[in-house]
């Protein structure tokens, strides 16, 4: 690697054999292009690498020549959501030199649907997914939390899409709600807190959003502050270590992208861009996560008899049908979404709180350290574990459950020995699990793994990247 030119205070340009990277960083909300960066790179007869990061979205003149001295335009191309990549093949012998060169002139790039996204010529299928018959029954049809004035369109989850993966919800351009809720890990952030725009954290991990249509309790979040997901969505952008956005802002930003005004009125039937109409389509494409095709699901189907001898064993378990006691998991973690249908819990974790969880929102002591019971669909992918993310792999949860509740005075019923009516409160429950139950319990928990949820092209980042 060697480094030919020193960048100006707003570019990073690093240069490798093969590869050029170049890094424009824009701060505050008028994003500063950077003035006549240049970058350098060589190669000989092969492939080279070009990669811009520029969270301004600025258009960049990509210009080649053989001797440094006369310089030929290979394109001018605009940067969509911080990042372009693209390869070049050089086919004629000898060295042969690139550089991306920022013209204020040239800033001339259409910011059209169809330069700026890749989205299918007709939409996808968002309203009406295929489901499991267990899905159109109750106890699942009353969990759906779809609102009769949100009801998910193909239009209005597909503006939903592209407002998620945008890093424009954020003050700086940096974070979209994707940075922290990563497809590949199944909506959720492995890393235990999520850092937002300016590189700071919250105290918590950011869980999964699998199927959060069917919670029936409606509330989001750990301590479930959110009455509705239409309303939870506006909280990242406000807040201050995520996206650290105001809502006027915003909309004013989206309303002078072009491909916004269309994606709105496609979606609502005018383009007008406003709060509300962002906080129902961002709802809407939450509630498209929908995560049905799971090992589990084939076993419903066909009564487990996909299932090894393992994963029956931890199956039983899992559902109270053997041990010794036998283990109150879907007491909580219930039906076909292992989600409750009306409880908030404390499962345990410590005492005293150092969270306080619902508590802390609503002020009620008996709900100090009482949670959200989030869904265990796709569970294997959302490490780490608990509102705190202590837990780094399902062996500990499991063991925790097994060996580890901490006694407290708001101790869930279902995780204490029973005792007589009248009686004071049992100590926590311990399971006795020996070993192959506890590793049955984990091959049980990996089957809720749904591979076409994180590869389904519907829920992945629309922009265009350049290749
Ligand atoms: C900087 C990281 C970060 C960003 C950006 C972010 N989130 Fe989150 N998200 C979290 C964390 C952390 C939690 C849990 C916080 C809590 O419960 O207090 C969470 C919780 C949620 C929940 C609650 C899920 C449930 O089951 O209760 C939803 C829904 C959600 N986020 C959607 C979004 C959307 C939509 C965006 C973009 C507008 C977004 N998030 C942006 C980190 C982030
Ligand atoms: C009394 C209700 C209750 C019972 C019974 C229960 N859980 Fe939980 N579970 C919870 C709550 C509440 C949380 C979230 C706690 C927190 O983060 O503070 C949770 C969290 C989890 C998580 C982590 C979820 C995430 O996204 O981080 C897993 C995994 C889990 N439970 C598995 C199990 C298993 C396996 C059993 C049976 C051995 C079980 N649970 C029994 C209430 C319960």
């Amino acid at each position: 690697m060697k480094t030919i030119l020193k960048p100006n205070r707003a570019a990073v340009v690093t240069f490798f054999a093969v590869a050029l990277n170049l890094t424009a960083s824009a701060a505050g909300s008028a994003p500063v292009p950077p003035s006549a960066s240049l970058g350098l790179a060589q190669t000989n007869g092969g492939a080279m690498n070009l990669s811009i990061s520029n969270a301004g979205d600025q258009s960049w003149i990509i210009q080649s020549s053989s001797d440094l001295t006369s310089w030929a335009e290979v394109e001018n191309l605009r940067v969509y959501n911080g990042s372009y990549h693209r390869n070049y093949t050089n086919t004629a012998s000898g060295s042969w030199f690139y550089r991306a060169y920022y013209d204020a002139a040239r800033q001339t790039n259409a910011s059209t649907t169809t330069e700026a996204l890749r989205l299918p010529a007709t939409a996808f299928n968002y309203a009406a997914p295929v489901l499991p018959p267990s899905f159109a029954v109750n106890p699942i049809l009353a969990e759906d939390n779809t609102p009769a004035n949100n009801a998910t369109t193909d239009l209005g989850a597909t503006l939903g899409r592209v407002l998620f993966y945008d890093q424009r919800l954020s003050t700086n351009q940096t974070i979209s709600c994707a940075s922290c809720h990563q497809q590949t890990h199944a909506f959720s952030d492995p890393r235990r807190f999520s850092v937002g725009f300016n590189g700071s954290n919250g105290p918590r991990h950011a869980m999964g959003l699998s199927n959060a249509r069917w919670y029936q309790r409606q509330h989001f979040f750990w301590d479930e502050r959110a009455a509705t997901l239409e309303e939870q969505t506006l909280h990242p952008i406000q807040n201050p270590i995520e996206m650290g956005m105001t809502l006027d802002a915003l909309t004013l930003r989206l309303a002078a992208e072009p491909f916004y005004t269309n994606l709105f009125a496609a979606a609502f039937g005018s383009p007008d861009v406003t709060t509300n109409r962002i906080a129902l389509a961002l709802a809407q494409f939450v509630r498209s996560m929908v995560s049905t095709q799971s090992k589990y699901d084939a076993g419903v189907a066909n009564n487990f008899t996909n299932f090894t001898a393992q994963e029956n064993l931890g199956r039983q378990l899992f559902f109270g049908q053997t041990g010794n006691p036998p283990p109150p998991c879907a007491i909580c973690h219930g039906t076909d979404n292992f989600v409750p249908t009306t409880t908030l819990n404390n499962n345990g974790l410590e005492f005293p709180y150092v969270d306080p969880g619902v508590g802390g929102i609503t002020g009620l002591l008996a709900q100090n350290g009482l949670f959200k019971v989030p869904s265990l669909r796709n569970i294997a992918l959302t490490a780490p574990y608990m509102h705190d993310g202590r837990f780094t792999n399902l062996a500990q949860v499991v063991e925790f459950y097994n060996s580890g509740i901490v006694d407290n005075p708001n101790l869930s019923p279902p995780l204490r020995v029973p005792t007589p009516p009248g009686q004071p409160p049992g100590p926590p429950l311990r399971l006795n699990l020996t070993a192959d139950q506890k590793a049955a319990l984990v091959a049980f928990l990996n089957t809720l793994t749904d591979t076409n949820l994180v590869t389904d092209p519907k829920l992945s980042d629309p922009f265009n990247y350049g290749n």
